[in-house]
């Protein structure tokens, strides 16, 4: 049985991955407004991603006998600054994810919970990747500067995503 600050800190987690979902997918909306649909895709593709992680920590719960609370989930922004500015929120976004996880595998390891410990070995090697596919397309981003025609490239390339 989890004890109930595990169970807390899970359901606060189960949040912030829909909240998450919720901001990229904003983001996808905005990008997709402005007509730039490679970046709208990858963003897109990263809100379902975020969906898959919420599922994966509630399917936990429930196979532990623990109970589910949703919460209510704020609206995301609605405007927006470049593509260079938005990528960096996600980056930042996906730094202080981590940092959730890591304070769910403290908790984990304070009350000796191993079955916990095992489950977030997923996700402590999900954000390693989050991180990298973030901070690489923020790089890309600070690279190309304005330069229209390699802008677009990069358009091009991110709705390669699959
Ligand atoms: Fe669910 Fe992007 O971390």
């Amino acid at each position: 049985m989890l004890s109930q600050k595990m169970q807390d800190i899970i359901n606060e987690q189960i949040h912030r991955e829909l909240y998450s979902a919720y901001l990229y997918q904003a983001m996808s909306a905005h990008f997709e407004f402005e007509s730039w649909g490679g970046f709208a895709h990858w963003m897109h593709h990263q809100a379902e991603e975020e969906q898959e992680h919420a599922e994966r920590f509630y399917k936990y719960m429930l196979d532990r006998g623990a109970r589910v609370i949703l919460k209510g989930i704020e609206q995301p922004p609605v405007e927006f600054g470049s593509a260079l500015e938005i990528f960096q929120a996600a980056y930042e976004h996906e730094q202080y994810i981590t940092a959730s996880i890591n304070a769910i595998y403290e908790l984990a390891v304070a009350e000796k919970d191993y079955p916990t410990q095992e489950m977030l070995q997923w996700f402590i090697k999900e954000q390693v990747e989050e991180e990298k596919h973030a901070s690489e397309n923020v790089a890309m981003l600070e690279r190309i500067g304005d330069r229209i025609h390699a802008l677009m490239a990069l358009d091009r390339q991110l709705a390669e995503r699959s």
